[in-house]
């Protein structure tokens, strides 16, 4: 495995008390494959991609327990100067907001030719050289021209590409993108995604991504893992999980996705609101949302089920779930 990790428990303290964000999240990526990481807002999807980068907010952030093996060993334990290292030249990462994690006073050719200065001591000359080049590779057009411009002269779709760009400077093993698409609009959604997952495939490089969206994932995704109120409630391969999922919330997920063959029916909401961090619900954490919840559910806790060799849930009644 690439990276592996491990019962990663994350919490924040702040005034009105802790909330357990990250809840002993076990997940994996190998070189090659993509994991997306699905679930609601809150459901500590970025905090966990967070940990595992080494950029999380501590404090009021705090690692509590677990470990995060990257290439055989544990991130948790390095000094920051070496995750520093780590981190661009090994892994990168890929937010939502390009605006804001680009600099806005530097053109864009400097900002990548920057990763080559910094990190492979090349001179200005050879970094710009690789910078058009890169340009290019995510298709950004007239890239010798635009090399010279700033964040603010390119399109939303234009500055993501930006983005990828920065983050494969460095050819690193892992790249997390985290919702890379959601804030353009669905034509250039769809554009931006295939190419990141054609850059992936012809890198090899591990690839988690981290998304709202399940109609985007069918397509580029070797596995899924679900995640509510801070646990992976089920872990799959990609096409099991359209077959049939294994908990309940998948597929309450599942179910909300539109669907082209039922226009102007209704789509289906699962009821409710994901949980108060501060205040997680005994037993299982989605019993409040659940149309299979009986008692067991409200007092003990599922453990993630070994559904397949390949496949867990955490639901007492993934049986049932299954089959349904
Ligand atoms: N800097 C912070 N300070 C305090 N609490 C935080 C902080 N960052 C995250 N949290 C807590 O962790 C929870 C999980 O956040 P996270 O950003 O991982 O959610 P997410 O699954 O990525 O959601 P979204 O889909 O909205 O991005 C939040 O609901 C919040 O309670
Ligand atoms: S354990 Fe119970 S409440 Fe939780 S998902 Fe399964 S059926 Fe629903
Ligand atoms: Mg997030």
């Amino acid at each position: 495995m690439l990276l592996e990790v491990r019962d990663l428990h994350v919490e924040f303290h702040t005034r009105d008390g802790v909330a357990r964000a990250v809840n002993g999240v076990s997940y994996g990526v190998d070189a090659g494959e993509t994991l997306a990481v699905l679930g609601e807002s809150g459901s500590g999807k970025s905090v966990t991609a967070q940990a595992v980068m080494g950029i999380l907010d501590i404090p009021p952030g705090r690692i509590t327990g677990g470990e995060v093996v990257f290439q055989g060993r544990d991130l948790l334990k390095l000094k920051e100067e070496e995750r520093r290292r780590i981190r661009g030249a090994e892994m990168a990462m890929i937010f939502q907001d390009a605006l804001s994690s680009l600099n806005p006073v530097i053109s864009v050719g400097d900002q990548l030719g920057e990763m080559f200065t910094v990190h492979r001591g090349m001179s200005r000359k050879e970094a710009r050289a690789r910078a058009i080049e890169l340009m290019d590779r995510v298709r950004i057009p007239a890239a010798r021209e635009r090399v010279k411009q700033y964040p603010h002269q390119f399109s939303g779709g234009m500055r993501q590409r930006i983005m990828i760009a920065m983050a494969l400077s460095l050819e690193p093993a892992l790249i997390i993108a985290d919702e890379p698409t959601t804030a353009l609009d669905v034509t250039v959604q769809a554009q931006v995604m295939e190419l990141l997952a054609e850059l992936q495939r012809e890198y090899r490089m591990g690839l988690i991504l981290i998304t709202h969206d399940l109609g985007v994932v069918a397509d580029v995704a070797d596995r899924i893992a679900v995640m509510y109120a801070g646990r992976i409630v089920e872990s799959a391969p990609v096409h099991d999980i359209y077959k049939a999922p294994a908990h309940p919330y998948t597929r309450g997920l599942l179910d909300s996705i539109p669907r082209l063959d039922q226009k102007g029916q209704e789509l289906y909401a699962i009821k409710g609101l994901p949980p108060n961090l501060m205040n997680i619900p005994p037993g299982c954490a989605f019993h409040p949302r659940c149309p299979l919840a009986r008692d067991v559910c409200r007092t003990d806790e599922p453990p993630l089920y070994e559904v397949s060799p390949t496949r867990g849930s955490a639901c007492h009644f993934w049986r049932e779930c299954l089959d349904d």
